[in-house]
């Protein structure tokens, strides 16, 4: 009965209609006086899913594997079928009152072989994601950064214009000022006043990523640098508040210890530089590892001046290796209009498994930052009072994150000991010296 709704596009908005956003009451009445935008990443379209006897057969993107349990709306084992990002944009379309913008942190093409896409199709899915993406929000203004998968061979991002960033000028001309899409078409990278006194910083930290060949032994690829501390220097004179945004993040992975996001080397200048202008920058915002975790940047002496936020992935793929995944996600932030702090994260996510299983897509509140936390706001102080709750031992909050983390894919699944301290020390310490200093204490309490 379900079956016909679900593959008939045209009757998608009406079956929608009777399906009740979930609004989280706001912590406290700032008469509404409250700002808010979407964060999406890591859509991973997959177009060769489908749902077949043979579950080797069901995507390219699990390289051979079986698919787990496949149904309309994905399988752990790949990537997302377009019905599922098609239900995550109408459950966004159907929210109220609409935020102000959307951020959208890259990662468009799926996770296969090189040999089975191109310089082309490449440009082809992240065409298909942005079209879609302006059909279901034609007026809401939208702000990419560029993944590791948005080029072909994919993280050999260059350090100059090419076919590629030309395609995505073209293609994102409708969000961005000339001046933006000027650095995009060059090196992937651009920033934009996007409120009053707000501008978006939105960078290609793939020229840093340990991966990229192109930038290997490269002091400053594509100036990238140097443009940043001009940009951060210019809003300073300006009096502007800056988020940041970019794919792949600063700091520590929360699941491999010892192990930057990007390459040690650009990590350690980064949150040098972010250290330096904390003062603007309201908000730092990324994807590309499909989990959910936080960080707070700490200056040297150890006060709280930067708010990092990892949004997990659209897409639901695990690798065969890995014991989890995430559930699809997206969210949005509340803000303050009058300095852009980040008040609360509002997480959704559709339950993959019951989606396929009822054969209609449910997105539901996965949590409240402030709520699950107790917290007052998702600002700087507020995230170093977590993090210190969640280094605490046999802390009920680290349960409840490491559970967020997975977006909610399996409540069994426990992390202690190692697993407990790499997580807990990537949340508070984004360079080498306090990194090491924290594992290596975390080594001793055992
Ligand atoms: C995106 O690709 C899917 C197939 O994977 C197709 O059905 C859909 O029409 C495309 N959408 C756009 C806007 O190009
Ligand atoms: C980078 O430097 C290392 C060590 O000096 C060298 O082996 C490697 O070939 C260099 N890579 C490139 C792309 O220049
Ligand atoms: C940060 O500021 C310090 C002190 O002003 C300066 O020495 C350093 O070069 C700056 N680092 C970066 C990466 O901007
Ligand atoms: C998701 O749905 C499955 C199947 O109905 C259920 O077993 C599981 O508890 C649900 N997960 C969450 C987080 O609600
Ligand atoms: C959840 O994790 C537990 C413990 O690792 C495992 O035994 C169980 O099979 C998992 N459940 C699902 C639905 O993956
Ligand atoms: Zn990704």
């Amino acid at each position: 009965m379900h079956r016909r709704v679900l593959f008939c596009l045209a009757c998608l908005p009406v079956y929608l209609l009777v399906v009740a956003v979930p609004t989280p009451k706001l912590q406290n009445d700032r008469n509404g006086n409250i700002g808010k935008f979407w964060h999406i990443s890591d859509l991973h379209l997959d177009p060769t899913y489908h749902v077949t006897e043979d579950r080797t057969k069901v995507c390219l993107s699990s390289k051979g594997y079986p698919a787990s349990d496949p149904g309309a709306f994905g399988d752990f084992m790949c990537d997302s079928p377009y019905q599922l990002i098609l239900s995550a944009f109408q459950f966004m379309k159907h929210s109220f009152p609409q935020p102000d913008f959307m951020i959208w942190t890259g990662d468009s093409p799926p996770h296969v072989p090189a040999a089975e896409l191109s310089t082309q199709q490449v440009i082809d899915v992240i065409a298909n994601t942005t079209h879609t993406i302006r059909e279901f929000f034609p007026t809401l203004p939208v702000y990419p950064a560029v993944g590791n998968h948005d080029y072909w061979p994919q993280d050999q991002l260059p350090t100059s214009t090419n076919e590629i960033y030309q395609a995505l000028a073209k293609l994102w001309a409708g969000w961005l000022e000339p001046e933006a899409l000027a650095t995009l078409r060059e090196g992937g990278f651009y920033s934009q006043l996007i409120r009053p006194q707000l501008r978006l910083v939105s960078l290609n930290t793939i020229l840093y990523y340990g991966p990229n060949k192109v930038t290997e032994n490269m002091t400053d690829p594509a100036g990238q640098l140097q443009w940043l501390q001009n940009t951060l220097e210019a809003s300073r004179q300006n009096m502007e508040m800056v988020y940041i945004i970019a794919h792949v993040p600063v700091g520590y992975l929360p699941y491999a210890r010892d192990t930057t996001a990007m390459r040690e080397v650009y990590n350690e200048r980064l949150v040098e530089m972010f250290r330096n202008y904390s003062d603007l920058i309201s908000g730092q915002f990324y994807g590309h590892t499909h989990r959910d975790s936080i960080m707070v940047l700490l200056d040297h002496q150890g006060k709280p001046v930067n708010s990092v936020f990892v949004t997990p992935a659209v897409t639901p793929i695990k690798n065969a290796r890995e014991p989890y995944s995430n559930n699809p996600a997206v969210r949005t932030y509340l803000y303050d209009p009058a300095d852009y702090g980040v008040l609360d994260i509002w997480q959704y996510y559709l339950n993959l498994t019951e989606a396929n299983r009822e054969g209609s897509s449910e997105w539901k509140l996965e949590y409240t930052l402030t709520g699950a936390f107790e917290l007052t706001d998702a600002r700087p102080q507020s995230l170093l009072e977590l993090a210190l709750a969640l280094a605490e031992p046999g802390s009920k909050a680290f349960h409840k994150y490491f559970k967020h983390f997975m977006v909610s894919y399996n409540d069994t699944i426990t992390c202690e000991g190692d697993c407990k301290s790499t997580q807990t020390c990537s949340v508070m310490f984004l360079d080498r010296d306090s990194y090491s200093a924290c594992v290596k204490k975390m080594g001793k309490k055992k």
